[in-house]
């Protein structure tokens, strides 16, 4: 199947696909992205993404580099190029191409690349026995809530995760707060039973996901209590998870050295991960 990439108005195959060395993107990570699941040719929560992408930019004061309306034009293109039927999509928006100085250059038009994927779905062992995740000092600049490409610190985190043959790591605070993972958001469930999240502030990621299975919660009549909880809690948790894009909602069963309630998925995770599911079912037509 041949992967066509979109770059700054043009299709092209994807080995041909490049930006400009000094596109500001590359030399100072000056730019934006988000990654989309697609099942059935159908963008999952299209639009909160790509709200969330405009708010991004937004803060950084890159303008959007093409409406909206435009972007969902595009994507359709592209996806249709791909042949993919279920897929991920990565949409990156730069600063754009300028000579080498720090301040915002004049003139210059953001960049905007696109490209597809396989569907990153989880395995169906993760799903089913749940992972092991590790903890991790939160290194991160202090704005964690715009999705950034600058993502140093959270690809050092995933890295010594992977070396721990763990699916993730928890980024922890100088006060012991797990703020969320490297590339998901993270959740106990406390003592007393109730789901407790970071808030949305500048410390975490507003995850796409997390809003989704947030309100599926408080509609299931879950208690949900958005306030940060430490690594002490999380020792003490009966059950644990994580949500992103492309794990869904994963149980955890081990951080660190330390079982999670009985070593298993608990109830609330599992009753999540089936609402979940049924929402994607929903939306896409896809069981996941
Ligand atoms: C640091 C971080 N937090 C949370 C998430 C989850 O966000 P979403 O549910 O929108 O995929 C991600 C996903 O990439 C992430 O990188």
């Amino acid at each position: 199947m041949a992967r066509i990439s979109y770059v700054n108005g043009q299709y092209l195959p994807h080995h041909e696909a490049a930006v400009h060395v000094e596109d500001r993107g590359y030399q100072f990570a000056d730019g934006i992205y988000e990654y989309i699941a697609f099942y059935n040719h159908t963008l999952l929560d299209g639009d909160a993404h790509l709200k969330r992408l405009e708010r991004s930019l937004g803060e950084l004061r890159i303008p959007m580099p093409v409406s909206i309306r435009a972007m969902h034009v595009i994507i359709r293109q592209l996806i249709a190029r791909n042949s993919r039927i279920d897929g991920g999509l990565y949409i990156q928006v730069t600063r754009g191409v300028a000579r080498r100085d720090h301040p915002f250059p004049r003139n210059t038009k953001p960049a905007l690349v696109m490209t597809v994927c396989a569907a990153k779905t989880p395995k169906e062992h993760e799903v089913k026995d749940g992972v092991k995740v590790i903890t991790a000092p939160d290194i991160r600049w202090g704005r964690c809530d715009i999705k950034s490409i600058s993502l140093l610190a959270n690809v050092l985190a995933k890295q010594a995760a992977g070396e721990k043959h763990t699916r993730e790591a928890w980024l922890v605070g100088d006060d012991r707060t797990v703020t969320e993972g490297a590339v998901s958001n993270a959740y106990i469930i406390s003592k007393e039973g109730e789901l407790v999240t970071h808030p949305l502030d500048e410390h975490v990621l507003g995850g796409i996901t997390r809003d989704v299975v947030l309100r599926l919660a408080r509609k299931a009549g879950i208690t949900v209590a958005e306030r940060s909880f430490n690594t002490v809690e999380v020792k003490n948790a009966r059950e644990a998870f994580i949500t992103s894009t492309s794990a869904n909602v994963l149980p955890v069963i081990k951080v660190d050295d330390k079982l999670i309630g009985n070593g298993k998925p608990g109830p609330i995770t599992r009753q999540l991960q089936e609402l979940y599911r049924t929402y994607v079912f929903k939306q896409t037509g896809r069981m996941l």
